[in-house]
């Protein structure tokens, strides 16, 4: 059985106390629970969010990594210095960072590499956009995101691999797809997975959907057979509606 993975991206939202005041109330309604939950913090808040979460059952993302562990690299983060902060989870190749900065599925794959190198897990994001599903090419589209951003990825990493399903199109825009949608392309992720690792790895990785989850929706997704987990932008910023996601 795969553990549900539960992960809050908080992308370019809270200041250092807004942080404190979110993860504080995550705290105490994460108690004693079998899931794992990630808060994705800006780069800003990582240190006191960390120093906050130790011993809970909170656990701690980075939104982006460098491939590189030092060096004259301007505005930068390094996996070194994540690593202090007891990160564990990094966000590689959000569909923000593909779009705005430049991200490839080379970058992605350097990025995961790296993760892995310092111990930490990737949460790899792949997803069309509308234009690519409703030209009928959603799937060459996602299988070209995993066998690029997985190339040379070794099969005794897969169950470090996280992977998030976010169809563009549903991004913060309110529209979710169907949770048949999301299981459906899920299940083909899983399928392409087992082509790049082999089937008995592939079971192993954990596939999140992600893109306008919600308290009111969450059930219902995760009900679906081959969703493992969410990633949640705008209802993870409020700790009644992250909280009600968590423990769906
Ligand atoms: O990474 C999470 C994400 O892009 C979904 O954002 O606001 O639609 O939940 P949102």
């Amino acid at each position: 059985m795969r553990r549900p993975i539960m992960a809050g991206n908080w992308k370019m939202n809270n200041t250092v106390s807004e942080s404190v005041e979110l993860v504080k109330g995550l705290i105490e309604k994460a108690e004693g629970t079998e899931r794992d939950f990630v808060v994705c913090p800006p780069y800003t808040a990582l240190y006191t969010v960390s120093e906050l979460i130790k011993g809970t059952e909170i656990k701690l993302g980075a939104q982006n990594i460098h491939f590189k562990e030092k060096g004259a690299y301007t505005g930068e983060v390094s996996p070194l210095m994540l690593k202090e902060l007891n990160v564990e989870y990094v966000i590689i190749g959000h569909s923000e960072r593909r779009q705005y900065f430049g991200e490839t599925d080379e970058t992605v794959n350097k990025k995961i590499k790296t993760a892995f190198e310092y111990d930490m897990k990737p949460i790899v994001c792949v997803g069309e956009s509308l234009a690519q599903r409703e030209g009928g090419i959603a799937e060459p589209i996602v299988k070209g995101q995993l066998v690029n951003g997985l190339k040379n990825i070794d099969s005794k990493d897969a169950e470090r691999v996280v992977i998030a399903y976010e169809p563009i199109w549903a991004i913060g825009t309110g529209r979710t797809a169907t949770s048949e949608q999301a299981n459906d392309m899920i299940k083909f992720i899983r399928s392409v997975l087992a082509g790049i690792f082999g089937k008995e790895a592939a079971d192993t990785v954990r596939i999140q959907y992600g893109g306008s989850v919600k308290p009111g929706n969450v059930k219902e997704i995760m009900a679906q057979s081959d969703i493992d987990g969410a990633l949640v932008g705008g209802a993870s910023l409020k700790v009644d509606d992250f909280a009600q996601i968590m423990n769906y």
